[in-house]
């Protein structure tokens, strides 16, 4: 088969412990699947690239990432130095910068973060009901509150005045919307196979569908992008009779992300909205030690897809053989599953690296470090 090409950007903090812990991994299910793999890894720590070159990544850093398969990201924002974790080298605006940089330059404008319940991970929620957690947030990845155009902070007047402008674009938003509906008739597809649960969610228009895309805005506050997305929202939506539609104010949404977890199925929220959701889904299905993600192109094989962790590059913690390296097996997983798509092997090998993961949360561990989790991981990997 095919040799795919994975871009390695270890980037900062934990990022680079996790990712230590991942390329072994990656390997060894390779060989176990018969997929052919080849990556390359990038030392661009944000802090480096800055003291170099005062840049945030090097000139020629797209191009060379262009020929790529897929990138493979642990985490960015510089912790600082080692020695002083209190002083923070570089502010977020430029140690973050590569990463929606890299969004914004490959086009990467959806944001994939499914959240379910692993049996034996860490559980939040005291309802029992939320084991049937299984919800697949798509956030916009390309615009809305993150352009970072136009405005400013205006300095020098007794009433110093930030703006901050957010754009919204019909063409950004259909694709999305059209996006996320796909996804849900892909999970009924899925659950009318047998292969997931069935389920059963309401619709705004009456009755009940074995599938749902739920929009969240704060429409009621936020009028302009509110009318758009519901517009388009409405439109797209009338192409998928068997897709349950339904709609919440985002405040609203994070109230019934811990009150009901289990009512949310495909959920599609603006760039801001879907970054809070998202981490507060990644908490209730275990915490971000077990969130995957991925920033994908759906209309375009054609470009490298980014995939990274939920978690940041977690200063707190960096550097001391603790973080959590699941969330990033996870991720591994959703590459190889998108790999999947074309190649048999990447689909197995994908399916092998999830199944270890599930069988290590399902045991109960005493507290352990990265490297202790990721020889358990790799054990299990060992078809039994
Ligand atoms: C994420 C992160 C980023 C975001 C930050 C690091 C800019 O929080 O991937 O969710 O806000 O998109
Ligand atoms: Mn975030």
């Amino acid at each position: 088969g095919k040799t795919w090409k994975i871009a390695v950007l270890p980037g900062d903090g934990i990022g680079v412990e996790v990712i230590d812990a991942t390329l072994p991994l990656l390997d060894a299910v390779a060989e176990q699947s018969g997929l052919h793999l080849v990556h390359e890894t990038f030392p661009w720590p944000s802090c480096a690239w800055h003291r170099e070159t005062g840049q945030m990544m090097p000139d020629d850093a797209l191009d060379r990432l262009r020929g790529y398969d897929a990138m493979l990201l642990g985490a960015l924002g510089d912790p600082g130095p080692l020695s002083d974790r209190s002083r923070h080298v570089l502010p977020d605006g430029i140690s973050l910068a590569p990463l929606l940089t890299l969004r914004k330059e490959f086009d990467l404008w959806a944001c994939e973060r499914p959240a379910r319940f692993y049996p034996g991970a860490r559980r939040y929620l005291a309802d029992p009901r939320s084991r049937d957690m299984d919800m697949l947030v798509i956030r916009e990845n390309s615009e809305g509150e993150y352009v970072n155009q136009g405005g400013r902070l205006h300095r020098g007047t007794a009433h110093e005045t930030a703006t901050q402008v957010e754009v919204f674009t019909r063409v950004a938003t259909e694709r999305l919307v059209r996006h996320a509906f796909e996804s849900a008739a892909r999970r009924l597809e899925e659950r009318r196979r047998g292969h997931l649960p069935a389920r059963s969610f309401s619709d705004d228009r009456g009755g009940e569908s074995g599938a749902q895309v739920c929009l969240v805005t704060k429409r009621n506050a936020l009028p302009h992008w509110g009318e758009l997305y519901t517009e388009v929202f409405n439109e797209i939506g009338r192409d998928y009779p068997d897709i349950g539609m339904h709609h919440e104010l985002v405040d609203a949404a994070c109230m019934k992300f811990v009150q009901s977890p289990w009512q949310f199925d495909v959920v599609v929220a603006s760039n801001l909205q879907g970054d809070i959701l998202t981490d507060l889904a990644a908490v209730l299905s275990g915490g971000m030690g077990v969130a995957p993600s991925c920033n994908i192109k759906p209309d375009d094989r054609g470009v490298p897809p980014l995939f990274e962790p939920t978690h940041g590059s977690a200063p707190d913690i960096a550097g001391q053989g603790r973080a959590d390296p699941r969330a990033m097996f996870l991720t591994a997983a959703m590459m190889l599953e998108w790999m999947g798509v074309e190649d048999e092997a990447a689909q197995a090998a994908g399916l092998g690296i999830r199944r270890a993961v599930e069988k290590d949360l399902s045991e109960q561990h005493e507290d352990r470090g990265t490297a202790e989790i990721t020889a358990a991981v790799l054990a299990r990997l060992q078809p039994e």
